[in-house]
């Protein structure tokens, strides 16, 4: 079967989320056969990184970079900073109670901020290309669309600047990232759009905005996309796909013991029509992610709820899935 890589091929690259078990074996055959970009889908996080302070860990993701090198496969860096998956100690005063927000904390959650960034980044240098600097830091129902993270609680947007103005520093050449999901939901994406906005007027370096779009085989429509990548426009910034799947689940009520084919022939005209979204924004969009290599790992069995899904290109038996010829070929989709 054709190679996703090969199809998409002046389109942009295509990537996959990645844990260190598929780089091995028949993973690693199937992986570097169809993808051309890899986003380690932990191994790049706080906890993983630097899970006491100062003390950083670099073998899980070390090794996904020597394979992604290997393999001519760029690499997406995921993420420096995130309210999920970071380390009780980053929050803690200097006393070791649970940080309140003075000008000292501040102080302290940014200066331990950008020893992180040095720590990873300088780590990685030209290797990874891509940055996911600040991840989710938007909430919609805030009306200035901030998040309140402890991030936010304790230093406010200075976080979202620091890291961005640090990162820059360390990897001059690095593409750095705001990455968020729902961003086919036009209250989310203008929040959004409202706060890269502002900042780069002020001039903190953000070059792209990515949109995870984890969707499901009604959700959304080729429209709805499109105006998502539109909005985007007219800030001149790189635009990329960052962490796609398409659950066949379309409410957290529905559980099948083996995925229905009418679901996926949905699910593989849903891969076929955003893709054909992405491809006339070729100019926007740099490249596109999906979030796992074949539905033997998927964090969709376990959110919302645990049930089995299968949300990706190949099955678990990694054999191609009608979602696969969405993309490669629509016409044998059935
Ligand atoms: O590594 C431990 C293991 O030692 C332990 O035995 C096991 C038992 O719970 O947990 C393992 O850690 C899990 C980790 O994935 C690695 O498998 C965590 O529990 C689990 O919570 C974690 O889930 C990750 C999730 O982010 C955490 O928020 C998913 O793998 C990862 O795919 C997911 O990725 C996020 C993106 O970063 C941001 N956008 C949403 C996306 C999906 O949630």
């Amino acid at each position: 079967i054709p190679s996703v890589r090969t199809v998409l091929a002046g389109h942009f690259p295509i990537g996959a989320a990645i844990s260190l078990p598929q780089t091995l074996g028949e993973h690693a055959r199937l992986l570097s056969k169809h993808f051309n970009s890899v986003t380690p889908g932990n191994a790049l996080k706080w906890d993983a990184t630097e899970p006491t302070e100062g003390t950083f860990r670099f073998a899980d993701a070390d090794a996904m970079v020597d394979f992604a090198r290997a393999n001519g496969m760029q690499v997406r860096g995921h993420t420096l900073v995130w309210h999920n998956q970071t380390p009780a100690w980053v929050f803690l005063d200097a006393n070791g109670q649970a940080m309140t927000p003075t000008a000292a904390n501040k102080t302290l959650l940014l200066s331990r901020l950008e020893a992180h960034i040095r720590g990873v980044v300088g780590h990685y240098g030209s290797d990874i290309a891509t940055w996911d600097v600040v991840n989710e830091v938007i909430d919609e129902n805030q009306s200035d669309g901030l998040r309140r993270s402890r991030w936010f609680e304790i230093a406010g947007l200075d976080y979202i600047r620091t890291a961005f103005r640090v990162t820059r520093q360390v990897a001059p050449d690095a593409k750095l990232y705001i990455n968020d999901y729902n961003t086919n939901v036009a209250a989310k994406r203008d929040k959004l759009y409202n706060l890269v906005s502002q900042l780069k007027a002020e001039g903190v370096p953000i070059d792209g905005v990515g949109h995870q779009m984890h969707v499901n085989v009604d959700w959304p429509s080729a429209a709805e996309t499109e105006a998502m990548i539109q909005k985007f426009v007219p800030l001149n910034v790189d635009q990329q796909v960052t962490e796609m799947d398409v659950s066949i689940y379309t409410n957290s009520g529905e559980s099948f013991p083996t995925p229905p084919r009418d679901r996926l022939i949905r699910q593989a005209y849903k891969y076929r029509d955003l893709f054909d979204v992405y491809k006339r924004y070729s100019s926007e969009i740099t490249s596109v992610t999906v979030w796992g290599l074949a539905d033997d790992d998927t964090w969709l069995d376990t959110f919302p709820v645990v049930r089995n899904d299968a949300p990706l290109l190949f099955d678990e038996q990694l054999q191609a899935k009608p979602a696969y010829w969405g993309i490669v070929d629509p016409t044998r989709i059935e």
